[in-house]
């Protein structure tokens, strides 16, 4: 580390942050606090482009469809080529859209239906056919002692998770790896895994030498699942026995969290190599959402108290926020009216950001925040209320999953838009 750093710095202790498709760790200051992410510097590192208001623009032009707050307020904030999925869609021309899940124990939390919910809405906007890859056979070669078996068992109570977000159930295909690898898309990822040379992969995951081979090949199977090669049976009810030049024209976009990126660098450099070229895939990125106890923090299946779970009762959320969310607010009222609080580092205000779609009312609170008119416990239990409808809505939805919806979402059929057009307000 640098020595013409301050004396009393410890800069031996400050940690760069790292992002990963397997661990995410915010950078520390010298004392080892945790410091919020540096979204841009990812993107600078990572060579993405930013979402500007030039893309969010020609977004409302070319679907008539004002981009979706997630999009307005930053926190699907970097892509690669989402400018010529436009284009595409402009052009009538067909695209699917793909993303994923690697199947853990428990419930999701509010994180995890991040990208879900942005899919299902992307969905809706251009009536555009869905994958949706449970990664069973990524869990379980990746994590010390989950068999194949209970990998699969969790990829299928995932999968409805997944349904009860609110997929087209006519245009959207969700596969197991461990059912529905085989044939076509096994063929691209041997094709595909001939282009990636161990270098590569070194480079993108951190492997080495020690590193199990089935970590090394698994990259391919998540990369060429953005190829409509893949699945002809999707796109035609009499599915061209080869992989079809024309099937290969067809474009993706994939929404994912950042992390997933390095997967879809790799794809996107070497995707021309393959015998039949796809259009290079198009990603759009979330930030991750912060965790209850604030910037840096991060949200974790095994720590109930970092995140509201999908499973929470009404009492539990009303609980974790009250006790657990970061506030802003100040240490005692009188001085919380005098000097007011900071909407910027207070979790109930940045989940309040998430859920309410009016631009002028969230403008409005964060005013009234820092002028010390609403109070932190005010701000909670507007927080609390979304929370609670988001949460209540989804469990009711998970309700009517049962195994014969499960099965007709992963049943691989020709996909098409069911109809509706109306478009989800949240
Ligand atoms: P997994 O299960 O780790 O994560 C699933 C998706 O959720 C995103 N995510 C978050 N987004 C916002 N805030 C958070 N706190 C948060 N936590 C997780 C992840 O970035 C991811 O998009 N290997 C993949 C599965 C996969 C996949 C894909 C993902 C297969 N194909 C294509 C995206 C696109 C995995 O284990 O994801
Ligand atoms: N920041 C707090 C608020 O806005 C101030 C506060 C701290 C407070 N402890 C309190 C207010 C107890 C009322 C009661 O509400």
């Amino acid at each position: 580390m640098a020595s013409s750093e301050p004396q009393g710095a410890h800069p031996e202790a400050a940690q760069e942050q790292q992002i990963d498709p397997w661990s995410v760790g915010a950078a520390t200051d010298a004392e080892g606090n945790a410091l919020s992410f540096d979204y841009v510097k990812i993107s600078q590192k990572w060579n993405t482009s930013l979402v500007d208001d030039a893309l969010l623009e020609r977004f409302q032009k070319v679907t008539g469809h004002a981009p979706h707050r997630w999009m307005r307020r930053g926190l699907f904030f970097s892509h690669r080529d989402f400018d010529k999925i436009l284009d595409r869609y402009e052009k009538g021309e067909k695209f699917f859209l793909y993303t994923g899940r690697g199947p853990s124990s428990g419930s999701m939390h509010i994180g995890h239906t991040i990208p879900f919910e942005f899919t299902k809405w992307l969905q809706q906007v251009f009536k555009a056919p869905c994958v949706i890859m449970l990664t069973d056979d990524e869990k379980s070669m990746f994590k010390d002692g989950l068999s194949l078996e209970a990998a699969h068992d969790l990829a299928l109570d995932n999968a409805k998770d997944i349904i009860s977000v609110g997929f087209d159930p006519k245009n959207t295909f969700i596969f197991s790896d461990i059912e529905y690898v085989g044939g076509h898309i096994l063929m691209n990822a041997w094709e595909f895994s001939k282009t990636v040379t161990f270098n590569q992969v070194r480079g993108a995951f951190g492997f080495d030498g020690s590193t199990h081979t089935g970590k090394i090949f698994f990259p391919a199977i998540q990369c060429v699942a953005a190829f409509a090669t893949s699945y002809p049976e999707l796109w035609s009810d009499t599915p061209p026995k080869d992989r079809s030049k024309e099937t290969a024209k067809m474009a993706c976009l994939i929404p994912m969290g950042i992390d997933q990126d390095p997967y879809f660098r790799l794809l996107r450099d070497n995707s021309h190599r393959m015998p039949r070229p796809s259009p290079k895939p198009a990603l759009i990125h979330s930030k991750f959402l912060t965790a209850l106890q604030g910037v840096g923090g991060k949200m974790s299946s095994s720590d109930p108290n970092s995140a509201v779970f999908m499973d929470d009762t009404p009492n539990q959320i009303k609980k974790k926020i009250n006790k657990h969310a970061f506030s802003g607010g100040r240490e005692t009222l009188e001085d919380h009216r005098k000097y007011g609080g900071n909407p910027d580092v207070d979790v109930a205000y940045q989940y309040i950001t998430y859920f309410e779609d009016d631009d002028e009312k969230i403008a409005q609170i964060a005013t009234d925040y820092r002028a010390g008119k609403i109070l932190t416990g005010e701000m909670k239990k507007m927080c609390i209320e979304m929370l609670q409808e988001y949460v209540a809505g989804y469990q009711a939805r998970r309700k009517e999953v049962t195994d014969e919806v499960l099965r007709a979402y992963m049943t691989p059929r020709r996909l098409e838009p069911s109809g509706s057009t109306t478009l989800p307000d949240r």
